[in-house]
């Protein structure tokens, strides 16, 4: 019997988690959870005799696909694989796949939502701002960043974007203003919005000639990976542009000099929380399971990335 072993150290949703069961069950394969476990031992002992890996931001390292002595395949239930060592999953001939576009919405909400709680002053009873009217440029163009794009809209905010990997053209269909540079996308924007997978080209890209050309009293948006980021870049910029302002899905390592000196002007939450609704879940979860029957089943190698 084929065994899947899901690894989620952040849980589903408990009616995801059932209906991934469901998808299992009906193609006759054994599927185990192994759910918020606390030390790596926990998922090196239960994914040895795994032939498929069902994983979020769980690390696949080189250990634990020695481990998994049957694995032919792990599916990232959601959109960035850097948590996945594509390099040893490939040497081992292991198939590693995403779920893109399946938890997108979510990630776009929480970007607005976040956006809200900063412009109201954290909801503390002093007159804040509306979105409405203001200018937002979303920094890479892909199915978070067309999400935001359309939820923003819907709050009657100007959109941008900068992406040098999608044509104009595509971008301006969903009538958003294209930049040719994320320089003058930075300079021009009241709200920057990250959307970027973190890679060797982009990590620490956000730097300081970038951040610097934002607007006096703009406001960074990263709901994509921190590792993104120039964390001392960024305490510069704090410390220049006084207004400035930086909300985060995922908390920079310098949290707590940040919040510590600029408690009003920033805002992280307590763990990844975009991809974190029943829908999402339900969505990238069943797509996971879904793939790795397709793969093992016919040999569908769509939304393979290694
Ligand atoms: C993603 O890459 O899909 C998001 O960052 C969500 O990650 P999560 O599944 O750990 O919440």
């Amino acid at each position: 019997m084929t065994k899947v072993l899901v690894a989620t150290v952040k849980p589903f949703a408990k009616e995801a988690v059932n209906q991934i069961k469901a998808v299992f069950n009906d193609a006759g394969y054994e599927c185990i959870f192994l759910e918020k476990y606390q030390d790596n031992s926990e998922f090196l002992e239960a994914v040895k005799d795994a032939d498929a890996l069902i994983v979020r931001s769980d690390k696949v390292s080189p250990e634990v696909l020695d481990a998994a002595k049957n694995l032919k395949i792990v599916v990232r239930a959601g959109a960035g694989y850097d948590n996945i060592d594509l390099e040893a999953a490939t040497a081992k001939g292991v198939v590693v796949m995403n779920t893109p576009g399946q938890n997108s919405n979510a990630v776009a909400e929480l970007v607005l939502g976040m956006m809200v709680y900063q412009a109201r002053n954290h909801f503390n009873g002093t007159s804040g701002r509306e979105l409405k009217g203001k200018k937002i440029g979303i920094h890479a163009y892909g199915n978070v960043g067309k999400n935001v794009a359309r939820i923003a809209k819907g709050f009657g905010m100007e959109v941008a974007a900068f992406d040098p990997f999608v044509p104009a053209e595509a971008i301006e269909a969903d009538g958003v203003e294209v930049f040719k540079t994320a320089e003058e996308m930075y300079a021009a924007c009241d709200y920057i919005s990250l959307h970027l997978p973190a890679n060797k080209h982009t990590i620490q890209s956000i730097n300081y000639a970038l951040m610097s050309k934002m607007k006096q009293g703009a406001t960074l948006v990263n709901s994509a990976r921190k590792e993104v980021v120039h964390e001392d870049d960024l305490l510069k910029i704090f410390e220049e542009n006084s207004k400035f302002a930086y909300i985060s899905d995922i908390a920079p390592d310098n949290r707590s000099v940040i919040e510590e000196k600029y408690p009003d002007r920033c805002f992280f939450t307590p763990k990844k929380m975009g991809a974190q609704t029943a829908e999402a879940n339900i969505n990238a979860g069943i797509a996971a399971a879904k793939q790795i029957i397709g793969y093992i089943e016919n040999g569908d190698t769509t939304f393979k990335v290694n």
